[in-house]
Order: structure tokens, then sequence, then C-alpha cells
């Protein structure tokens, strides 16, 4: 099986978790296109949707999908969403796609994440893919020399030859070198420095299962 079909075998998965008459907490990336497109088959059986980018916001409003405020809605049942990583204990490196801190927020409002990935997203410690960070652009040099004092080589991700933009109005940095062992006492430190908006590590917000796509079928991890 192609890598591509892997995410689409997860994307459906992902359907058993939907809870019927609910808003889903949908996050971002490849994996997660897969899900929306599976999710607008079975949009008379939902609520609607709370997006966590710009991206998955037009993807889901193309399949006819309601989408709403965080701010209008209370506690989801399910969020889902992608990984760049996942660790035996069900913390991840997320970001790949910039829409961390979004993908965070919608995560905290979940009572229950699924991740959906392709086996590739394994790791035994993260760290190997680099660890993107949004930042407040006039802190990014500052927060570089942070990450030195840490082995991490810290650089700023552009588009088009220019600073990448989130959804935010931020930047990110992704951060090479790093080999993550306690990756909630890393979130924490990190979150305390002065400009950091969210960093890409999920341990405070981790998964509660993976269904991981592997050629032998869907392989369910819960945490
Ligand atoms: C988006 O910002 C990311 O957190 C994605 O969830 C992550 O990069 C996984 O993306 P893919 O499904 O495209 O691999």
């Amino acid at each position: 099986m192609t890598q591509d079909e892997l995410k689409a075998l997860v994307g459906q998965a992902a359907l058993d978790y939907v809870v019927p008459g609910e808003i889903v907490g949908v996050g971002t990336g490849s994996t997660v296109n897969k899900f929306i497109d599976e999710l607008g088959l079975i949009k008379d059986r939902i609520a609607g949707a709370v997006s966590s980018s710009e991206a998955s916001t037009r993807l889901l409003k193309a399949q006819g999908i309601p989408v709403f405020d965080a701010n209008q809605v209370g506690e989801l049942a399910v969020y889902i969403d992608g990984a760049d990583e996942i660790d035996p204990r069900g913390h991840l490196v997320k970001g790949g796609g910039a829409a961390l801190t979004r993908e965070k927020i919608v995560a905290a409002q979940a009572r229950r994440f699924v991740c959906i990935a392709d086996e590739s997203k394994l790791v035994d410690a993260l760290g190997q893919f680099p660890l993107p960070v949004e930042v407040i652009p006039m802190a990014a040099q500052r927060i570089t020399r942070q990450f030195e004092k840490l082995n991490g080589l810290a650089t700023l991700r552009l588009k088009d030859g220019k600073p990448l933009v989130t959804d935010n109005g931020q930047h990110i940095l992704d951060v090479r070198g790093l080999l993550i062992l306690d990756p909630l006492g890393f979130e924490s430190e990190v979150n305390q420095w002065p400009g950091v908006v969210t960093v890409g590590v999920f341990a405070h917000q981790k998964a509660d299962v993976c269904l991981i796509g592997t050629a032998d079928g869907v392989r369910t991890l819960s945490y």
C-alpha cells in the first residue's frame, strides 16, 4: 500500500470515533484531508465541525459541513488529527503544516484526541522531525539562542522566500537536533519562554488513541 492509501485507510477508520449528532474537532494535514472526505459522506449525521486551520475550514465547507467558531460551542466529544511523530506513550510532535496553535486549542477542547497516521510516524523518542514552534516574530532570535542551549538548531520557516505567516499572524521556527526524552517537562519549559506562542510537542494534549495505517490494516493504540 502507498502512504496515500494508508492515510485514506485511517481517515476512514476515524469515522468510528465520530459521535452522531455532535460537533467534531478537525485537525489539519494530508491525513486529516482524507478524514474530511469521509466526513463529507456522513455530514447529515453530525452537527458540524470546529476546525484547526483556514485550510481545513475551506475543505469542510466544500463538503457542506457547518464550521463553528471554538467560542460558540462547549466541550467537544472528539478531536481527530494527524501527527508528525508519535512516541510509545502517545506524546506527539505536530505543526508540520503550521497549524499547531489552533490544533492544540481544539485538542484541549475535546474529551478524546484520536490521532490518525501512517506507521512512518511512530518513533521511540520525539525529536527526529524538526520541532515546529510558533513564535512572536520579535522574539525569534532570542528563542533561537534559547534552543542553542539545548543543542537545538532553530531555523525560520520560509514560504516563497519570505517568513511563513501562520493563520494567527506569527512565525514558525523549526528546531533540529533535539532529543525529547521528557515531553511533558520539555513542553512546560518551552511554554515559559517569552514570545513562544505554541511548542509543537503535544504532551499535555497527547493522543488518547492512535489509529496507525499499516500494510496489514489499521492498528489501534490506546494510552
Ligand atoms: C499540521 O500543522 C500538523 O500538525 C499535521 O497534523 C501533521 O503535520 C501531520 O500532517 P500529515 O497528515 O500531512 O502528515
